[in-house]
């Protein structure tokens, strides 16, 4: 069996200080924005609950879907780089960055400078930049293949991109996984899907993925950015794919969006009798201690939900 965690959107705060300069610029909304909503609703308390409880379930590998930060400056990512080095080893992380992690020009390239090691894909030993993405690493019968939907954009902006370059390269990779009879994992923040989010934040390129998910083929897609839980399907090469969302990792409870939690999937079978089961795993709001929230048989071996 291969355990793979997936947690998303942990936003770590709070901010530092910031000054007139570094707000010049789209941080300027975002800067209020955090503090009037973000601040008194994120808790990195619970962040730290979900990790300790991560890391002792002693998962194979974890998955982290981006917007680890909120304005994307310096000293946020360096923080954040930190933050990443005591979670663990980066070979055990794979991270992709999130449309926070690229909240201005210029600050993408700073992230995966930063967090590169848990970014870098088998065989690539140079420096991590936004070209450097989609990567694939593979870890037991798993592979993972990181995508990058993150650009900076206008304010009021969330969206993402899923562009011809990084299709025909995931293209590959998923064909190769395929050949190898691997468990194909797609990383990726913005969600592939219609409706899933407001038009401002969503990801341009779906049809593209969509087109490239049924030619090729997965066996499952993870998403952060809605901060909800969710499970929608997409058609892959042989049957329906998983798309599976989690919520913001530092959501505390009572707000609109589900309080933290991460996503644990236990995988056994091979091509074509995959069998997977998602556990989620958060504060059920009643005592701070990290709980089962629920569990569902998401891929049964021999039979795919249509
Ligand atoms: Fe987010
Ligand atoms: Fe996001």
């Amino acid at each position: 069996m291969f355990r793979l965690a997936h947690f998303s959107d942990i936003h770590l705060g709070p901010l530092p200080r910031i000054s007139y300069r570094q707000l010049i610029s789209k941080r300027i909304t975002g800067y209020i924005n955090w503090h009037r909503r973000r601040r008194i609703k994120l808790d990195n308390g619970i962040i730290d609950r979900l990790t300790d409880d991560m890391v002792a379930a002693a998962p194979d590998h974890i998955a982290l879907t981006g917007d680890l930060v909120n304005l994307a400056l310096d000293s946020e990512i360096e923080m954040a780089r930190l933050w990443l080095e005591g979670l663990g080893e980066p070979d055990r992380i794979s991270v992709v960055p999130g449309n926070h992690d690229a909240y201005v020009p210029g600050a993408l390239d700073k992230a995966c400078r930063a967090w590169g090691p848990w970014m870098r894909g088998d065989g690539h030993n140079g420096p991590i930049d936004r070209h450097s993405f989609p990567y694939m690493r593979v870890r037991g019968p798993v592979a993972l293949i990181g995508i990058s939907s993150a650009r900076a954009t206008a304010p009021f902006l969330a969206s993402g991109y899923f562009q011809e370059e990084q299709a025909e390269r995931t293209a590959a990779f998923l064909k190769e996984a395929g050949e190898r009879s691997l468990f194909r994992v797609i990383m990726i923040h913005h969600p592939p899907i219609r409706g899933a989010t407001s038009p401002h934040k969503r990801l341009l390129g779906i049809s593209r993925f969509k087109k490239m998910l049924k030619a090729y083929g997965a066996e499952l897609v993870l998403h952060g950015h809605t901060h909800l839980a969710t499970v929608h399907w997409l058609d892959g090469l042989e049957g329906s794919v998983p798309v599976v969302g989690v919520a913001a990792a530092g959501q505390s409870h009572g707000s609109r969006k589900p309080a933290g939690h991460y996503n644990l999937f236990e995988i056994v079978g091979a091509p074509g009798a995959w069998q997977v089961r998602l556990t989620r795993r958060g504060s059920n709001g009643k005592s701070p201690e990290i709980c089962e929230l629920s569990s569902q048989l998401l891929v049964s071996g021999d039979r795919i939900p249509a």
